[in-house]
């Protein structure tokens, strides 16, 4: 049985502040929020409420907002500033802080479709990912979600302690194959390996505003645990990615044109998922600048925080299911 919790800890799904509402949609991630036009700038107490709310539901979605590709950049740089992907094609000088994933017949989607986190191979992945949806296939196309946060809670206590104060590698791996053989590609690739050296990360983070923990390795950047060898290595982490796999920590995102979905990328994973080919599918991304990621001290009992769930008296915990 997993864990109990009290749901929303009693508070209500809706709360409106500033004219802006935000309703929980997901039990560990996700809100809708409306009263916002983001094709104007908000105002400083809306967009504080959207900077709480991404904080806390670590997944925010705004319906019906046709936005410009300006729009969308002027939103993301009231977080911080964007930042532009070493990899992606991107719209060149004009705006290099702007993907557009433009999936058709002649262009399957590519490299989305695996559990990751953004861009952790960089020293200080995004803060958030902004991803606006333009154009829909009729059906499949949607986007996973899973909480990291939640992910971590629902290891043991032991795994918690055991894992507190590890450090996972992560690796530009997956944009390797986007080289070729020639000398001159050659060159290019160890230029980037250069610029991009595998980086440390701690295996649980700590969130910088709300200070949850955070189960921080992801299948497509982490490829070993520093200190331990590949066999080691290669069992741990298999075993924290299966923690993304668990349906109860994830929220299941349906995209509409005109649909904004703006996820933390230090307490998230997603997966998109590429069911849709050869339909249509066309978004546009920014990315906003993080920072270092930081950790919890080496295991250490005092570290590790658990609400140990006692069942009240009369209160049947296996869910009506009796041995016979
Ligand atoms: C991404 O991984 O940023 C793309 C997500 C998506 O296309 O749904």
């Amino acid at each position: 049985m997993n864990k109990p919790f009290e749901f929303n800890q009693g508070r209500p799904l809706a709360t409106a502040r500033a004219g802006v509402t935000v309703t929980k949609v997901g039990v560990h991630l996700g809100a809708e929020i409306s009263g916002v036009d983001l094709r104007s700038p908000l105002a400083d107490d809306q967009f504080k409420v959207v900077e709480d709310a991404l904080v806390e539901h670590e997944l925010i979605i705004f319906r019906r907002q046709d936005i410009s590709s300006n729009n969308l950049m002027d939103f993301g740089r009231r977080f911080n500033e964007l930042t532009v992907h070493p990899f992606a094609p991107n719209e060149g000088k004009n705006a290099p802080e702007l993907i557009k994933f433009r999936n058709d017949e002649k262009t399957p989607p590519y490299g989305t479709d695996v559990w990751h986190s953004d861009e952790t191979f960089r020293a200080e992945p995004p803060m958030a990912t902004i991803l606006v949806a333009k154009e829909v296939p009729q059906v499949g196309g949607d986007t996973m979600y899973v909480s990291m946060s939640a992910a971590y809670e629902g290891l043991s206590d032991r795994m918690q302690q055991f894992v507190s104060g590890l450090e996972g590698i992560h690796d530009m791996k997956p944009f390797r194959p986007l080289f070729g053989k020639s000398e001159e590609e050659r060159k290019k690739l160890q230029h980037f390996e250069l610029m991009y050296p595998p980086q440390l990360h701690p295996v649980v983070s700590i969130h910088p505003v709300s200070k949850k923990k955070v189960l921080f390795v992801n299948p497509q950047f982490t490829v070993g645990i520093n200190g331990m060898n590949e066999n080691e290595s290669r069992a741990l982490l298999d075993l924290l990615f299966r923690q993304a796999l668990v349906p109860e920590y994830q929220f299941r995102h349906h995209w509409e044109p005109h649909t904004i979905a703006m996820w933390d990328n230090r307490s998230t994973q997603h997966y998109a998922i590429h069911d849709y080919y050869p339909q249509r599918r066309y978004m546009e991304r920014v990315t906003i600048k993080g920072g270092p990621v930081s950790g919890v001290p080496r295991a250490d009992l005092s570290t590790v925080r658990r609400l140990k769930y006692v069942a009240p008296a009369g209160v049947d915990t296996h869910g009506g299911h009796k041995p016979h």
